[in-house]
């Protein structure tokens, strides 16, 4: 055989090693498949936790855009001038109105009251990362879609003048100015204006508005967002490239959102999460902003077309997450859950999601979604019902509620709560429940473990019914926490991945899995770990984002029957022409490796390995310091030799044609 290159000196070295040590064995039985790999196994949770999607993922540089912001834990307490201030002003009044709003469901509106040829600097310093110690993060000569609803009473639509700038702290200008005077036509009525603003300079900036003249000029929905977002023309206005990159490098099957506790809020009646709240077009302007039980508010501007146009663009099938008519069962909240009439009649606005989904132009629901820029259908198959919920109260309400689906809509696959922890009897209750009385929906497991757990529970579903399906929709190992943050070590991620061996063994009866969280703004950590961190310039991955990466570009189509001699945490999968080995070293020793692979042709593989120091994390001063290297390894005469480095992840791919 023609020994690729580079690859004579590999094997002469791993040689010289297995004469020191003895090697564990895997034997893999390349022509015995046991069952497929469920094409969905690998997926992603996206909640707006963490500054995940407001200050995240939303490309909306504005804070507060809308002037809704509360704190969710006294209503009444409203802060509707979050991040913004007057700098300066003289002969004018400056408040905050609620009269005869843009739209009733985004009632609180800028006013400059001027008199005298007043003048005023109004400005918002964004979502302030610590990268830019401060303000908002823009970049010398790139440009930003501004846009704002303005109206002029009939004073100002002939006296005064609004005009929209970057600037810095000390008020030097940042960018050229966008301008804008009322009209006649014009006067009383609410206008939206829009301009292209190029950064002079590189750094963190505000947005300022300067109103002078005469008159009243009322200001509402004022936005600023990077012109290379991606999905620059879906209503909401789009996503951070950089973080949508992210997300695309994750190949996730399937992507959950909005919740988690994202979906319940506190009070089930007046602010838990209600998709129809989050569409509408053209834009963004009447979506009903919700204060976040995370902290701040869900501007909806990342409402369910956008999660759908999102999922699109990554390849990801759609799981959206309603409540189930009560909240979060684990906080003590006081709100009591829907009436089982109330319940029958919300059942009403799942169906309408899904006919917003999949409903033809004809259908009031899919009219809208065609009217906000999308003829076709989206591909959803299912839906989950609930969050973390347990017991009669949910399961009635669950019955009820997926019993509405799927009269309606057979196709469509109910996904019931498995409550929040992985072991216990309010985990037994919970399947109990579920097999007797759902035994063909998808049951949702969450747990969130210290990391050893993980590889010792790797066969946790060795023994599982294979009747009711499971999809794992959050899990994460949890070392202990350093200082207030939880960090996500190479060792968590390792463990991860030999918990994921075991969940593609058994990929028959685990048809869905994902981490959570997914994304955490620097400075802004709710829950830690997370997957990719991001300030606002810069994204990098943790380990266990990696785990997540190799093991989703590596699923293989079915498992392959494979042995070891030693304790090897390891799966086997295949696709079509391609054989996928991963295997796990959870040790600080090297580990030899002979992998027997009958009828498998003389080549080297294409094979990556994660590996460092067990308490190696990365971070923004680091993003590199673990993240797969290459890995070749050799076959030859159907053997192939390798050392498994310490505290690693190894994936090999060998190709099964000549
Ligand atoms: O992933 C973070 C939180 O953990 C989710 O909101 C909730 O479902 C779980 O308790």
């Amino acid at each position: 055989m023609k020994k690729p290159r580079g690859t004579a000196l590999l094997a002469a070295l791993f040689a010289a090693l297995f004469s020191f040590a003895r090697a564990d064995t895997l034997t893999v039985r390349v022509d015995l498949a046991l069952h497929p790999v469920s094409p969905t196994l690998y997926g992603i949770f996206l909640e707006d936790i963490n500054c995940a999607v407001d200050g995240g993922l939303y490309a909306e540089l504005i804070r507060n855009r809308s002037f809704e912001n509360e704190n969710l834990w006294n209503p009444r307490s409203a802060d509707h001038w979050e991040a913004w201030n007057v700098r300066s002003r003289e002969n004018a009044g400056i408040t905050l109105e609620r009269e005869n709003p843009l739209h009733e469901n985004n009632p609180t509106f800028l006013r400059a009251g001027l008199e005298g040829n007043g003048f005023a600097v109004i400005r918002n310093q964004g979502f302030g990362g610590s990268a830019l110690r401060g303000g908002i993060p823009v970049e010398e000569a790139k440009r930003y879609d501004l846009s704002l609803w303005l109206r002029f009473d009939e004073t100002a639509s002939r006296e005064a003048r609004v005009s929209v700038f970057l600037s810095d702290a000390a008020g030097n200008e940042l960018s050229p100015r966008a301008e804008y005077r009322g009209s006649t036509e014009t006067s009383g009525s609410w206008r939206r204006y829009e301009a292209s603003l190029t950064a002079f300079e590189t750094g963190g900036a505000y947005l300022s508005l300067e109103v002078t003249g005469d008159g009243i000029v009322d200001a509402d929905m004022v936005s600023l967002m990077p012109e290379d977002r991606v999905g620059r023309d879906w209503p909401g206005g789009g996503m951070r490239r950089d973080l949508v990159e992210a997300l695309r490098d994750l190949h996730p099957a399937f992507l959950r959102f909005p919740g988690g506790c994202v979906v319940e809020g506190t009070y089930v009646r007046s602010d838990a999460y209600n998709w129809k709240d989050s569409v509408s077009a053209p834009d963004a302007a009447g979506r009903r902003e919700i204060p976040n039980t995370w902290g701040g508010m869900i501007t909806m501007g990342v409402g369910y077309y956008e999660y759908f146009c999102l999922c699109e663009e990554i390849g990801a099938l759609p799981v959206p997450v309603v409540h189930a008519g009560l909240l979060c069962q684990a906080r003590d909240v006081k709100d009591p859950p829907l009436t089982m009439a109330e319940t029958e009649s919300y059942a009403g606005d799942i169906l309408d999601l899904i006919e917003f989904a999949l409903g033809g132009a004809d259908t009031e629901w899919g009219a809208l979604r065609v009217r906000m820029g999308h003829p076709e259908p989206f591909d959803l198959r299912y839906i989950a019902i609930g969050n973390e919920n347990w017991g009669e109260a949910y399961f009635s309400r669950y019955a009820a509620l997926s019993g509405a689906v799927k009269e309606r809509y057979p196709e469509i696959t109910c996904i019931v709560s498995a409550g929040p922890v992985a072991e216990g009897s309010l985990f037994r209750d919970s399947w109990t429940s579920i097999r007797r009385r759902f035994p063909g929906d998808l049951a949702d497991e969450h747990f969130y473990m210290d990391s050893a757990w993980f590889p010792a529970h790797a066969d946790r579903y060795d023994n599982y019914p294979r009747t009711t399906k499971v999809f794992l929709g959050e899990y994460a190992a949890h070392e202990p926490a350093r200082g207030n943050s939880r960090p996500g070590t190479l060792y968590a991620a390792l463990c991860e991945a030999a918990f994921m061996t075991g969940i593609e063994r058994n990929s028959d009866v685990v048809v869905m899995s994902c981490y959570a969280p997914l994304l955490c703004r620097e400075g802004e950590a709710d829950w830690t770990p997370d997957l990719i961190w991001f300030n606002d310039t810069a994204v990098y991955k943790t380990p266990s984002c990696y785990v997540q990466q190799m093991f989703a570009s590596a699923r293989g189509d079915e498992l392959v029957a494979s042995e070891t001699d030693g304790e090897l945490f390891h799966s086997v999968t295949r696709t079509g022409n391609e054989l996928q080995i991963k295997a796990v070293n959870l040790s600080g020793e090297a580990k030899p490796l002979k992998i027997f692979l009958p009828g498998v042709r003389d080549q080297t593989a294409e094979g990556l390995t994660l590996t460092g120091e067990k308490d190696h994390v990365n971070s923004f001063a680091r993003p590199d310091r673990v993240v797969p290297q290459p890995f070749p390894c050799v076959c030859l005469n159907g053997e192939a030799e390798t050392l498994l480095p310490p505290w690693s992840l190894t994936v090999l791919k060998f190709s099964l044609t000549e």
